[in-house]
């Protein structure tokens, strides 16, 4: 084991190097001028695995290649079996012009490594890969067999990944899955994550007269796409931050007294936040720390608004069309399909006349929750223990990362959310950029979990 850790720090350069190759690649599979830039990430990862001595397929989809990386061989007999997943497509990185280094040239600068991608996810499992590399080498007896799971459309709904996994099964019999794609609070606070909200998308198209029309001639006697939108966006949320859709809660639970407990040790503080995200006032519903209002209570967020004339100065028209990209985040007990549903029927419902509706479902997942305190959990905190040297907290997060259910339905397997993910990290914004530190200790504490989960009983 010292020979693993000893290499780990020995090649610590070297590796940064090959992250950034990575990095370089805009794998950005929510845009379709990126489809064979997708294909060139998944070359990258089949030839880098083999390298590292994995057993490595492609396997095509409709969608983005999967690309699966095993330790084991004939010679395995009956050690326990890990899954490590991780995806190698990016977010897009728009809008350019708010970062300061190009995303996908990715630049060192003091203990950061910039670019998209850099944290979610390709640095988060390319150090469990390094791990893995690290006991190959040095000859090491890895007590565990472990198979990597490589896909390219996390960022668009995995929908390639959870047909795959149903017709391979068979090839997944694992005792547990490892996923670093998410956050801790800071180098002093590695964390294991036992929760994570769920998510559901959605489309909203109005269309009202047949062309954009002069304002001066229509305006006031045709009704105007752009601010029906606006109304009906608003009309969902009350002002205290409560959504008002009729059965959007239902099923949701209130905290326990363990959770709030949990939730409350995480090092945040609410004037460190506005700080942070340059904002005066923080928002929400009331009763609720901004802490359990981000990892536990259900939210539905714009994301996007398209309408009208959006160039240079003034265009006087009553826009055609306006539609709006939403997303809802879940927690537990809350269905996803019967969210959609009743946000559709509250839309329908009150949309006027005047304009035409549609409305769009895009993909879902239901939120996750793993107890934190079973035996591989525990062997997680121990490996996390050793590698940062501080006593890890638990943690429920925000963020979604849908096929950890099909892993819990299809595999019957657990999830161990490891993140290695910063505050700070930038995920999803311009200036995304992963920490080096994190990175090198994330590659100590996989070398330590194949250790710890070998010994305990699974
Ligand atoms: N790495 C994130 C998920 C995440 C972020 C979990 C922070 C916990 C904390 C992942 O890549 C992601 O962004 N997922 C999407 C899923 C969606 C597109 C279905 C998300 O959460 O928006
Ligand atoms: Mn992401």
């Amino acid at each position: 084991m010292n020979e693993v850790l000893s290499y780990l720090r020995e090649n610590q350069a070297r590796f940064l190097d090959e992250l950034c190759e990575f990095v370089a690649i805009p794998s950005v599979s929510a845009q379709a001028q990126h489809r064979s830039d997708l294909k060139l990430a998944s070359d990258w990862l089949v030839k880098h695995c083999r390298n590292i001595g994995l057993k490595v397929k492609r396997h095509a989809t409709p969608g983005n290649p999967i690309v699966t990386a095993s330790t084991r061989s004939a010679k395995s007999k009956n050690k326990p079996h890990y899954l490590v997943y991780g995806h190698y497509d990016v977010q897009p990185a728009e809008p350019f012009d708010l970062w300061d280094t190009p995303p996908f040239t990715p630049t060192v600068k003091g203990d950061s490594l910039y670019g998209r991608g850099s944290s979610d996810n390709k640095g988060q499992h390319f150090a469990h890969l390094k791990a893995i590399e690290a006991y190959l080498a040095t000859g090491t007896e890895l007590p565990c067999d472990v198979t990597f799971l490589l896909e390219g459309e996390e960022e668009v709904g995995s929908e390639s990944l959870g047909a795959f996994l149903k017709a391979k099964k068979a090839d997944f019999q694992v005792d547990g899955v490892v996923v670093s794609d998410n956050g801790m609070p800071s180098l002093k606070h590695p964390a294991l994550t036992y929760g994570l909200r769920g998510v559901v998308a959605f489309e909203i198209h109005l269309v009202g007269p047949n062309r954009d029309l002069h304002s001066g001639i229509y305006g006031g006697a045709v009704d105007n796409p752009a601010m029906v939108l606006c109304q009906l966006l608003g009309s969902l949320r009350g002002a205290d931050g409560q959504i008002v859709v009729p059965g959007f809660y239902d099923g949701v639970e209130s905290l326990s007294k363990f959770e709030r407990t949990q939730l409350g040790r995480y090092p945040e503080s609410e004037a460190g936040l506005k700080k942070q995200l340059g904002v005066r006032a923080l928002f929400g519903e009331k009763g609720y720390t901004a802490v359990e209002q981000r990892a536990a209570r259900p939210t539905l967020e714009i994301n996007g608004l398209t309408s009208g004339y959006q160039g240079e100065g003034s265009k006087t028209i009553v826009p055609s069309r306006a539609s709006a990209k939403v997303t809802c985040r879940l927690v537990p007990n809350q269905k996803p399909k019967q969210v959609l549903k009743v946000l559709k029927q509250f839309l329908v419902k009150n949309c006027p006349k005047s304009v035409r509706l549609t409305f769009e479902a895009g993909h879902a997942g239901e939120a996750y929750m793993v107890s934190p305190d079973g035996p591989q959990a525990k062997a997680a905190t121990r490996a996390l223990q050793s590698a940062f040297g501080r006593t890890p907290i638990l943690m429920r997060e925000g963020g979604s990362i849908p096929i950890v259910t099909d892993f819990k339905e299809i595999l019957k397997a657990d999830t161990l959310l490891l993140g290695l993910g910063l505050p700070d990290d930038n995920v999803h914004s311009p200036n995304e950029k992963v920490s080096i530190t994190a990175l090198n200790k994330g590659m100590e504490m996989s070398a330590h979990l194949w250790q710890e989960l070998a010994q305990c009983s699974s």
